[in-house]
This record gives C-alpha cells, structure tokens and sequence, in this order.
C-alpha cells in the first residue's frame, strides 16, 4: 500500500517506518524534522496525491511543563490532525491509523468491594501532600482495587496532552461519518525501546530513567514506586500500526488499547531497569506530578481478536535491550 507516514522522523515514527517497510509497504515519511508539517495544507497536498493510507504519528507528546504549553499542544495535536483530515478528504485517501494513547482515559478502572466497577475522579492536593497516593472510591471513599481498562471506558483526559489525543480521535470520527472512511485509533500504553529520546521535560518515564543511569544518577521514583502501568515494546507498537492497516471499519473510528496485557509497577520498572544497567538503584521520593494518574492498565483484548496483534516482547528481554541501547 502508499503510505504517508508522518512524525517518521520521531522515536516511533522511525521503528514504524522500519515496519512498515519490512511489510512491504511504500512508505513516504513527513516530519516537521525533515522540512514538512502536518499544519500545512501545501506540505500536505505535495505529499497525499496516490497515497491510499495515512499513519499519523506526529505529535507534541508528554505531560508538558505548564499552560503556556497549552497553544503549541492544540496547534500541533489538534490542529494539524484538522489540516491532515482535510487534506486526505481532497485528495480522496480513505484510510487512518492513529497514535493514540491511553491517557484518554484519565484514571484507570477500580473496583470497590461495596460499589462494584467505579472511576475516581483527579487526587485532591491534600490527599498527595499527605502521600495518599491512592484514589478511594467516589461514593464511599473506600479503598480500591485497580482493574483492566477496556475501550468502552468513558473518557476524562487529565492534562493538555491527553486532551488533545482526544481531540484527535474526535476529529478522526467525524472524518470517518463525512467521507466513509476507516479510522483505527491505537491507543499506547507506556512505549520504551532502543531509540528513545534522551530525557526532556516532555519524556515518558522510561526515557528519564535511562537517561539518569546514563548520567551515573539514580532514577527518581514518584510517589511510593506502586504507581501501574503497562509498559510496551516500541517493536511491539510498530506491528500493531502494520496490523491496524488490514483493520476498521469504513464510516467509522475504532480504537484499541495497545498494550502488553502484564502490568508492572513503575517501581518495578525502575529496579528492572537500574539492575539491566547496573546502575545505582532507584530512589522512591514521594514527590507527585498533579497531571498525573495512578494506575492504567489495560485489557489488550479487543486488539488480539480484531486485529490479531499480540505484544511479543517479554518486559525482562525488553528492559534488559533498553538499558544497553543507545538512547536517540
Ligand atoms: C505516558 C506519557 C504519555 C503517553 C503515555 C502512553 C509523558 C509525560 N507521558 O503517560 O505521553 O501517551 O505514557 O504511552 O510522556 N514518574 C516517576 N519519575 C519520573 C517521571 C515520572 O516516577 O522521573 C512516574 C509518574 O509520576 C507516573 C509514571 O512515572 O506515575 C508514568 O509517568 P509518565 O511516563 O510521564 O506518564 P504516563 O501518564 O504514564
């Protein structure tokens, strides 16, 4: 299939473009990196033409360092998937795979032992500064059991980034009614692997442990360390993007949980990874970022029957790969 990859400059663009390829796929990279911007209607129309699918992987990513970050995430999450939508619709290109993540979901499911499945609203300050750290139950405050989120999940995205993830998945829906096309929506856990940004403050905390082992430095564990999440190969997500290419529905946005179905802690992930790199072990700080979640872990059901993707890289193999390959 002709394929316009963009973000194919990007830590996971480049591993899906490799994907792709290897797919046999004809693949033509955009990327703000390489001269093209998905805002742009004329980079957009130089680059559709014959082009039958669209994976659209670029994006401004992580949890931001405060609201003046508010404008660039809207202009190049939300915006630039408007211009791109626009443009496939001109020059008739029928098909949508997007990087989304499961930050849409806001919290993860709980289950409380008196109110069954529930989802807790956002942490209250009083309640981290004391280091409560876990959310109770909304209607009896009780202590709660963390669950696997599955697609149906309502949304209630929690910071800017997720926002306009969602944001994205909206636009792509309405797309997909207008013009009958095909909108797979692949929503990411926690992606790490060889190439990954060193550290900024828009890194997932895979990249910033690594990159603090790298500098001889501990990694610094928010919270207790038992925050959970899902972490999944960069290997993994690539064919899960050539798997979304054979999926969907026309007229329609499907989303699915992209994930490896086996949670860790992000404690655990710290030791995992400090041991690989025989680096220091990690430090747990009980410091709190206010945008962020406790738990998300997902049930990649819905993916394995429909799309037939199945996460292969086992986390052991992938954080021992992570601590000796170089950061991008
Ligand atoms: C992350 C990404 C998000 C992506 C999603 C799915 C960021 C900021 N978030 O969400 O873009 O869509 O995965 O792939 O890139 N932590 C530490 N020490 C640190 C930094 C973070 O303990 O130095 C903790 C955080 O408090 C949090 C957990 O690690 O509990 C995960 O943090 P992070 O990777 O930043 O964000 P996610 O919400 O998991």
């Amino acid at each position: 299939m002709r394929i316009l990859l963009t973000g194919a400059a990007g830590f996971i663009g480049g591993h899906v473009a490799r994907a792709l390829e290897a797919a046999g796929h004809d693949v033509t990279g955009l990327d703000v990196r390489t001269g093209g911007d998905v805002r742009s209607a004329a980079d957009l129309d130089l680059a559709l033409p014959g082009v039958e699918a669209v994976v659209h992987q670029a994006a401004k990513v992580g949890l931001g360092v405060d609201v003046a970050d508010l404008p660039d995430y809207a202009s190049v999450n939300v915006y630039g998937t408007a211009e791109l939508l626009a443009a496939m619709a001109r020059h008739g290109t029928g098909r949508l795979v997007l990087a989304s993540s499961m930050v849409v979901y806001g919290e993860g499911a709980y289950d409380c032992a008196r109110h069954g499945r529930v989802r807790p609203g956002p942490r209250t300050v009083a309640d981290l500064d004391r280091g409560r750290f876990e959310p109770r139950c909304p209607d009896c405050a009780a202590p709660l059991a963390p669950a696997m989120i599955a697609e149906d999940a309502p949304a209630d995205p929690r910071n800017a980034y997720a926002t306009t993830k969602l944001a994205q998945e909206h636009l792509a829906a309405g797309w997909a009614r207008e013009t009958g096309g095909v909108a797979v929506a692949l929503r990411y856990h926690n992606v790490y692997g060889p190439g990954m940004p060193r550290d900024t403050p828009y890194s997932g905390v895979a990249a910033i442990f690594r990159s603090a082992l790298e500098a001889g430095r501990a990694p610094r564990v928010f919270e207790d360390g038992g925050q959970r999440r899902d972490f999944v190969h960069v290997g993994d997500i690539s064919e899960a993007n050539v798997a979304a290419l054979a999926g969907g529905r026309p007229g329609r946005l499907v989303a699915y949980n992209i994930a490896s179905g086996h949670p860790h802690t992000v404690g655990e992930m710290a030791a995992a990874l400090a041991a690989a790199y025989g680096g220091p072990e990690p430090v747990v700080t009980g410091e709190y970022r206010l945008g962020d979640v406790r738990h998300v872990t997902a049930a990649p059901d819905l993916a394995a029957k429909e799309l037939g993707f199945q996460a292969r890289t086992p986390f052991a193999e992938g954080m021992r790969e992570f601590a000796a390959a170089p950061l991008g």
